[in-house]
């Protein structure tokens, strides 16, 4: 494949442990890779890790998603532009915490919602302009309903869920395709010491097979592990006085 041809994948929080496999995976597919996040460093030494073992151009630049105010110059600076961006920054937080300190709450439902909007918008109008491109947004099965345990982060999710939903909307007719990711259970930093259960978590390489794949047949939404549409079909039926007395 020529260089010129070679398509250019963005990525969000790209030092998350779910960022680092979809890099490999889009990497050994023939793409170019920019990783994005607040890790230079560290993302610097991944970047030469898919250089060396994919063949392929892969660069790391600076990126904190809370910084708005810099996300238009971010875009503009990029060496090239990308035929796709996947966005898998996210922030669980400190569920306790958030409900006593509005600070911690804010900082949490920016990280997973508003602060994407700001990044994403600016992406899709590129795109647009372009006539291009792909939108990947990794989401949660915790925004499709509140729960006792992480409704600040679940209902910041909900939100981004349903801004995908509308841009997949908007995009549509543009030749954008725009897909939602709900993945359930990763074994990740996100859920070190997290007593989760076997059977229905998956490794971030998982997760990246299930996004490249789904993204390569243009899936408007994909669950990983699959089972979760199934989980959350039921989970979601279960009426909310019921549901109220549960605890979860
Ligand atoms: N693990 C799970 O079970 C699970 C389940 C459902 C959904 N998810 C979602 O999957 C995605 C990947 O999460 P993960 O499990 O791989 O956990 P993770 O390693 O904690 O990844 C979160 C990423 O978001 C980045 N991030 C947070 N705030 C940022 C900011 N202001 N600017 C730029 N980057 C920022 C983090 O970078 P820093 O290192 O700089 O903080 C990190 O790279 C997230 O969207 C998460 O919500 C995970």
């Amino acid at each position: 494949m020529s260089q010129l041809s070679t398509p250019t994948l963005l990525i969000l929080g790209a030092s998350s442990d779910v960022g680092r496999a979809i890099a490999h995976q889009y990497a050994r597919h023939g793409y170019q890779i920019i990783l994005a996040g607040r890790h230079p460093e560290e993302m610097e030494k991944s970047a030469n890790d898919l250089r060396i073992r994919y063949r392929t151009e892969a660069t790391a630049v600076y990126f904190d998603a809370l910084d708005t105010s810099s996300h238009k110059d971010f875009y503009q600076s990029l060496e090239s532009r990308p035929e796709g961006v996947v966005s898998v920054i996210g922030l669980l937080g400190d569920q306790d915490k958030g409900f006593e300190d509005f600070d911690h709450a804010e900082q949490i439902v920016t990280t997973n919602f508003t602060a994407l909007i700001s990044i994403l918008n600016l992406v899709a109008n590129d795109f647009k302009q372009r006539g291009s491109g792909f939108i990947i947004g990794v989401s949660s099965v915790a925004g499709e309903r509140g729960r006792q345990s992480n409704f600040l982060y679940g209902s910041a999710k909900a939100g981004f869920t349903a801004y995908l939903s509308g841009l997949r909307n908007a995009l549509y007719t543009h030749n954008i395709h725009v897909m939602t990711v709900n993945p359930g259970f990763i074994h990740t930093s996100m859920t070190e010491g997290m007593d989760l259960p076997g059977a229905l978590t998956l490794e971030p390489e998982d997760v990246a097979r299930d996004i490249y794949r789904a993204q390569q047949k243009k899936r408007n939404i994909c669950y990983t592990g699959w089972y979760w549409r199934w989980i959350m079909l039921i989970i979601r039926t279960i009426p909310e006085s019921v549901f109220k007395r549960l605890s979860l």
